[in-house]
């Protein structure tokens, strides 16, 4: 059960205490572990990578369909569109023809295709997995980029890891302040909110379990 959000704090805060035990959930899984740890291979890394391409696919592809929407509208930002790098990172990691190899796991496809039902039906629930992803590449994500430049010899923020690097984000704190001033406002009542911060935890929950695919496909800890 997610604790229940207050009723006067800021939604920011709302969700991201309500979600912070699955926070932690997603960072403790043995894949992340071993990933951070240095301890995989960089086709480990690769695989990861490829998974964040559908994921963002669903996610930016449903961007395109909301735009102008009056809930998620306001939150898609071009400066965080990830594809163009991952794509851009998987040629580097997976070489010529990558895209005709990629295979999304059985969890990824999960995920993904809640995105996009989402983006199809219900905004604010799409607004919920756009804060669980690009807030958290604002924040973690910097750890993994560091850890996998110095674990698999990536150019310093080159191909590899572009999809790390916000380039047209010069100051991630202050863009983090906006992000968390647009879910203040966010234009739905208080059940809605509810159910907005149950989606976040089912986005984090998806993620967990793209992370414990991996680990079975990559198996170390344990
Ligand atoms: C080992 C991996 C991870 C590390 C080291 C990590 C670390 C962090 C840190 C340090 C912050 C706080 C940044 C701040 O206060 O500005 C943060 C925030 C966040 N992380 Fe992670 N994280 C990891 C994995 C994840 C995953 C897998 C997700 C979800 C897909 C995620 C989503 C988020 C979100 C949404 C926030 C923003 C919370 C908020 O301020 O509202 N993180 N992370």
């Amino acid at each position: 059960m997610a604790p229940t959000p207050s009723t006067t704090a800021p939604f920011s805060a709302v969700i991201r205490a309500a979600s912070q035990d699955r926070h932690l959930e997603a960072e403790s899984s043995a894949f992340m572990g071993d990933m951070l740890g240095g301890r995989l291979g960089v086709a480990a890394y690769a695989r990861y990578t490829e998974q964040l391409w559908f994921v963002y696919r669903a996610l930016e592809d449903g961007a395109a369909r909301l735009a102008g929407d009056p809930v998620a509208g306001p939150f898609l930002r071009p400066e965080l569109a990830r594809v163009a790098a991952l794509e851009r990172d998987l040629g580097h990691l997976l070489g010529a023809g990558w895209r005709a190899r990629a295979t999304a796991l059985p969890s990824t496809a999960r995920y993904a295709a809640r995105v996009t039902e989402l983006a199809a039906s219900w905004p604010a629930g799409y607004v919920a997995h756009h804060y669980t992803r690009y807030l958290g590449d604002l924040s973690g994500g910097q750890v993994i980029r560091g850890i996998a430049e110095r674990t698999w010899g990536f150019r310093g923020k080159g191909d590899g890891v572009r999809f790390y690097v916000f380039e047209a984000i010069a100051n991630p704190a202050a863009f983090k302040r906006e992000y968390r001033a647009l879910l203040d406002g966010l234009a739905v009542d208080g059940p809605e909110k509810r159910r907005v911060v149950d989606e976040c935890r089912n986005a984090f929950a998806l993620n967990t379990a793209v992370f414990a695919d991996l680990g079975a496909a990559f198996p170390l800890t344990g």
